[in-house]
């Protein structure tokens, strides 16, 4: 039988459940979509939390994906784990088949046994299944199922019971085992313990939704959540014994093997570094192939560590070049033909891995020189011990890795507090891990809005999709109170001067998304008995949409008639620029290349910002091309048409979708341009469009620059603001045009003139400086003192800085021969003193850090210098005469 390749398995496992009625759903981006709380996705059913709870309906009850997965922290998952140990992953993919309210436990089960047993045939002498301790129904159905009455093991919370954090859908659950030892050694006792039982396959049978006080309640409808190792799937298909030896792996392994000459016994003895580097190629290949860019925290801090942790166990394997871009290049061409996204973004991903892993390297040497600057610190010199914190400051800020940090210190015969390091680390962990947790939301008050949502549903005012919103069809909509909260607490009546929540069953109010700000305005009496000013919406529940605001007249009460009506001049503003915005999209690709995708976006009524991937500056052509486009699009006035269509069609009709954006499975695309063929702009967008481009009036780019490593921001301006910007602009013309007497069209060339004129000016004035400077010097020379074969000068010069007067010492000196010259001038309102002893004298003790030393202090201040220059500055100038008569009678004690 030939071996079956990951490619394969994978498309097995679809095809088996696709045959049996469940909806192909493509994997969502490891970035959690609308759940600032999760760090990463970590499990296929993240994209169908609300789905579970009720609160999303999809057209379908049945679903198979395979889903990318990271985990990098919880009890098994440790990052130092990875490597060392045969089986652990950051990034994986889960396979799973979900039930929507359609099938349970028997099906679930009956699925899982025909496809490892009947399809795949994996050996039931190694097969062992786990259930929660009293679900005895589960237990029963394996047995019914196939499975030998004793191969059913049961088990408590700990192992049986699946939640997806600490509140939301959970379940008990069934585990499917698989033995990989020597079959005469097998006991129920390995399960769970023995790291030769491997788990494969986890079925959660959905049933609870548990809320922040751990209570549990009955989903709508029981469902099933199940979750296969892949990786761990192929290890067992594929007759291995650790994860790395299938063919996902591999390929990296012969990347590296071959970049480095290594012999087969060379890559079988350094399997730690390899396995790190394979792993994490694979995880930041996927990271940045959805949109996560290396950075200082969250999830991009967790991509820096991976591709620091994979360049640093390069560099130990001898890599000399950064080699990352390789070894993530081999991800994108095998597990490409599966995750399109990777091939679309191959260059884009190449370039981001190449840039931080040479911004790495160059962290190194760095780090290297930060250690050596702690080390000659006195307190460290002198114990000889690097301290922990330092070292792990040198780790976490700088990237500087602690080995490294061990062995240059050790080089230098210094040892570090590793001891101390750990306790940082540790510190630190402990600061991420509570990131990574579901942040609890504060119950109390989202217990009353989930409250009013479910009156509001039982009384049939709302539907299953909630609030229902009308942004797209109109500007005000009249309706009526459906709910009032004040400070987090449900209320019948609000008066004026309160703050207050207000929930209507329809609103006009589009709700911040996808980059464009919510609108603001207000809610109202039919007869203008009450208003309440609306200054942001929310939507703390899915389906409840509250507008925040204060009560500006009158009381308002639950029940009462209202009208609910946005400031329809600001949205007329936000949809110029959110229109504009995608003009500036499309010909930034135009202009720049098709590598330019959006990275972020804000659209505001004032102003639009737009950030892409990019990696150098816009020329001044460009930026012009770019501005002209846009404009050139706004004249022709395009029609805008929105249509709703499927992810797959819109995308193939070459429409723009965005990086970690979550696609329902209808999607709305705004088109600019008259046909489908002739469009200039095509994307993927829930916001509100002007009908035309000419409404949008004139663009103006008034921005543009680095936010990071090849990401670029333009900011830019429409319609209103951008006629504001012009007149201004204008009007500074005119003034600046004012000042230099010239007419408008000639400013540039009259400021040119002028520029030229003052410098001409300053060199003069320089020479002229230097001409009053040589006539006083003569006069200085007729008061030169003989002093013992020395000439002593002490005289107050009027010279503006302090190079002059340094050159006036120097041709004093040169004049004079064996000389002392102390001169004294008031630069920039306050006294300074200068002093120049030629070396003879200096030999002869005549010290110019002496005289400065001695004589400052009558002018207030001090200083120092060398014994044949040194210079002070003071506070009160009218003492400069007094200061520099000490300096013949101290020249003389010197000299006798
Ligand atoms: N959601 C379940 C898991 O991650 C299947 O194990």
């Amino acid at each position: 039988m030939t071996m079956l390749t990951s490619f394969e398995i994978r498309q097995k496992f679809i095809d088996f459940f696709v045959a049996n009625d469940h909806t192909l759903v493509p994997s969502s981006s490891l970035v959690p979509v609308g759940d600032p709380t999760l760090l990463f996705t970590n499990a296929g059913m993240v994209q169908f939390k609300d789905t579970f709870l009720g609160t999303e309906k999809r057209p379908y009850r049945r679903a198979v994906t395979a889903q990318k997965v990271m985990r990098v922290s919880g009890k098994h998952n440790d990052l130092e784990n990875v490597g060392p140990s045969p089986r652990h992953h950051t990034f994986f993919e889960m396979l799973g088949n979900f039930s929507f309210g359609d099938y349970f436990k028997k099906e679930a089960i009956a699925f899982a046994w025909r496809f490892l047993v009947t399809e795949l045939g994996l050996d039931i002498n190694r097969l062992w299944f786990t259930v929660y301790r009293t679900d005895d129904e589960a237990a029963r159905l394996w047995v019914e199922t196939g499975a030998a009455p004793d191969r059913v093991l049961r088990f408590d919370e700990k192992d049986n019971f699946w939640s997806m954090g600490d509140t939301g859908p959970c379940g008990p659950c069934s585990e499917i085992h698989y033995y990989l030892g020597d079959l005469t050694q097998q006991t129920a006792a390995g399960v769970n313990v023995d790291d030769d039982y491997i788990e494969i396959w986890n079925l959660v049978f959905m049933q609870y939704n548990r809320d922040s006080q751990g209570a549990l309640t009955p989903l709508p409808r029981p469902s099933v959540d199940t979750g296969m190792g892949f990786e761990r799937l192929c290890l067992v298909l594929q007759g291995k014994q650790n994860t790395y030896d299938t063919d996902l792996f591999q390929p990296i392994f012969d990347q590296v093997q071959a970049a480095l000459h290594h012999s087969a016994e060379e890559r079988a003895q350094k399997y730690v570094s390899y396995r790190v580097i394979a792993d994490h190629s694979r995880a930041i290949a996927f990271l940045v192939g959805d949109g996560v860019l290396p950075g200082n925290a969250g999830r991009s801090y967790v991509l820096r560590m991976l591709l620091r942790r994979a360049a640093r166990f390069g560099v130990k394997l001898g890599f000399q070049q950064p080699f990352l871009a390789d070894t993530v290049d081999v991800v994108i061409q095998t597990m490409g033909p599966h995750y399109r996204e990777l091939l679309d973004r191959r260059d884009f991903i190449l370039r981001v891995v190449r840039l931080e892993e040479e911004r790495f390297r160059r962290t190194l040497v760095t780090g290297e020189e930060l250690l050596q600057e702690i080390m000659t610190r006195p307190d460290v010199a002198a114990s000889r011990l690097v301290p922990g914190d330092e070292a792990f400051k040198l780790y976490d800020t700088f990237g500087f890795p602690l080995d490294l940090t061990r062995d240059a210190a050790n080089d230098a015969g210094f040892s570090v507090d590793e001891r101390g390091f750990q306790q940082a680390m540790r510190d630190q962990k402990e600061r991420a891990r509570s990131a990574t947790r579901f942040v609890a939301a504060d119950n109390a008050a989202l217990q009353g809005y989930v409250d009013l949502l479910e009156h509001l549903r039982e009384e049939a005012v709302l539907d299953s999709q909630g609030v229902e919103h009308l942004y797209y069809e109109t500007t005000r909509v009249p309706t009526y109170v459906a709910g009032l909260f004040v400070n987090g607490q449900a209320v019948n009546s609000a008066q004026a001067g309160e703050n207050v929540e207000v929930v209507a069953p329809a609103t006009p109010f589009y709700v911040e998304q996808g980059g464009q700000v919510s609108d603001t305005g207000w809610i109202s009496a039919d007869d203008g008995a009450w208003q309440v000013q609306v200054n942001d919406v929310r939507r703390p529940v899915p389906g409840l949409t509250v507008h925040v605001g204060q009560v500006l007249v009158g009381a308002v009460n639950v029940g009462v008639r209202a009208l609910v009506s946005i400031d329809e001049e600001r949205r007329l503003d936000i949809m110029r620029n959110h229109t504009a915005t995608h003009l500036l999209h499309a010909q930034l690709r135009q202009v720049l290349g098709t590598h330019v995708h959006q990275a972020g976006s804000l659209v505001a009524p004032d102003r639009l910002r737009f950030d892409f991937t990019h990696n150098a500056a816009l020329s001044e052509d460009e930026r012009l091309r770019i501005e002209q486009g846009v404009n050139d699009a706004i004249l022709t006035n395009y029609p805008v048409t929105a249509t709703v269509t499927t992810y797959k069609e819109a995308v193939s009709a070459g429409a723009m979708a965005l990086f970690g954006e979550k696609y329902g499975d209808e999607v709305r695309m705004i088109r600019i341009g008259q046909t489908p063929d002739t469009a200039v702009s095509k994307e993927l967008c829930g916001g509100t469009h002007l009908p035309e481009t000419g409404i949008i009036g004139l663009f103006t780019i008034v921005s543009e620059a680095s936010i990071g490593s090849g990401i670029r921001r333009i900011e830019a301006l429409t319609g209103r603001g951008s006629q504001k910007y012009a007149q201004q602009r204008m009007m500074a013309l005119r003034h600046t045009a004012g000042i230099l007497g010239a007419n408008e069209e000639a400013v540039e060339t009259k400021a040119a003139d002028v520029q030229q004129t003052v410098q001409d000016l300053q060199r003069e004035v320089a020479r002229l400086r230097q001409q009053i400077a040589r006539r006083d010097i003569e006069q200085i020379l007729t008061q030169a003192t003989a002093v013992n074969g020395a000439a002593v000068v002490a005289a107050q010069v009027a010279v503006s800085d302090i190079d002059t007067l340094r050159q006036m010492s120097d041709w004093l000196r040169d004049r004079l021969g064996p000389s002392v010259v102390v001169l004294g001038a008031t630069l920039s309102g306050r006294p300074n003193l200068l002093a120049a002893v030629t070396a003879d004298l200096a030999a002869r003790g005549v010290d110019a850090a002496q005289i400065i030393r001695a004589i400052a202090p009558v002018i207030g201040g001090g200083g120092g210098g060398r014994p044949t220059l040194a210079q002070a500055g003071g506070k009160d100038a009218s003492k400069l005469p007094d200061a520099l008569a000490l300096v013949l009678p101290w020249v003389k004690t010197k000299l006798s």
